[in-house]
């Protein structure tokens, strides 16, 4: 095996479906040999806006045992700078990144002036709750901060055949059917492609500099 890729998976979820897919990611990248942090970013919305939603108790459920491990579980600009690989993930929010993860890429203008966020490997997820409800849309605005970072942009593309059932080249995306639909396992497919893709990237270009 090749060096140790450090790969962070940065997300922001509010009613557990892009966490699950996180958690996924995680999983995968560890087993394909990342030295993995998985981290949430804070939330924006007051707490009176979250208790109008019960379902949003689904989400802190799913990441208790995250929270429980990992007390620093929330994203700051480190989570990048240490990374070889960043996966990013946000719940698409009227075809858009959520304010939550945007806010977080806002903070990281020092880090970025530093020239911190360069030459890294970047991919994106997302969640939506129709079918065609914005995944593409949401992957492209991921990707379009990506480009400002200086970053290399990693796809899916069509490069396993799993990847012709899930049907999105430019990340792994869930539709929720309006909080009907867990993540399953097409979804489970697509982020375990993802996952291992961006750390054979990340470890072929970890590879070439170390040689060079
Ligand atoms: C304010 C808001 C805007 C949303 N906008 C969209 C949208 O444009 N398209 C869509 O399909 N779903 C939209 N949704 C639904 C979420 O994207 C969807 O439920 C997603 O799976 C939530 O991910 P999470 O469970 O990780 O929070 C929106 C939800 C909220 C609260």
């Amino acid at each position: 095996m090749g060096a140790l890729v450090k790969v962070s998976i940065i997300y922001y979820s509010a009613t557990g479906h892009v966490a699950e897919i996180a958690r996924e990611m995680a999983e995968s990248a560890t087993k394909a040999g990342a030295d993995v942090r998985l981290r949430r970013v804070g939330e924006l919305a007051p707490q009176a806006a979250v208790e109008t939603r019960p379902e949003r108790a689904f989400d802190a459920e799913m990441t208790a045992d995250v929270r429980v491990a990992k007390a620093d579980d929330v994203a700051t600009a480190d989570d990048l700078i240490w990374a070889d690989a960043v996966l990013m993930g946000s719940p698409t929010r009227f075809g858009n990144v959520s304010a939550q993860l945007k806010h977080f890429l806002d903070t990281l203008g020092g880090a970025w002036q530093r020239g911190l966020l360069a030459d890294k490997v970047y991919s994106g997820f997302t969640s939506t709750g129709t079918l065609h409800g914005g995944h593409e849309s949401t992957l492209l605005a991921l990707a379009t901060t990506f480009h400002h970072f200086g970053g290399i942009v990693v796809a899916p593309g069509y490069t396993h055949p799993a990847k012709f059932t899930d049907g999105n080249p430019y990340g792994t995306s869930h539709h929720d059917a309006g909080g009907a639909q867990p993540v399953d396992d097409v979804t489970r497919a697509a982020a375990r492609i993802q996952a291992e893709r961006v750390v054979g990237v990340a470890r072929s270009i970890g590879a070439a500099r170390a040689a060079a």
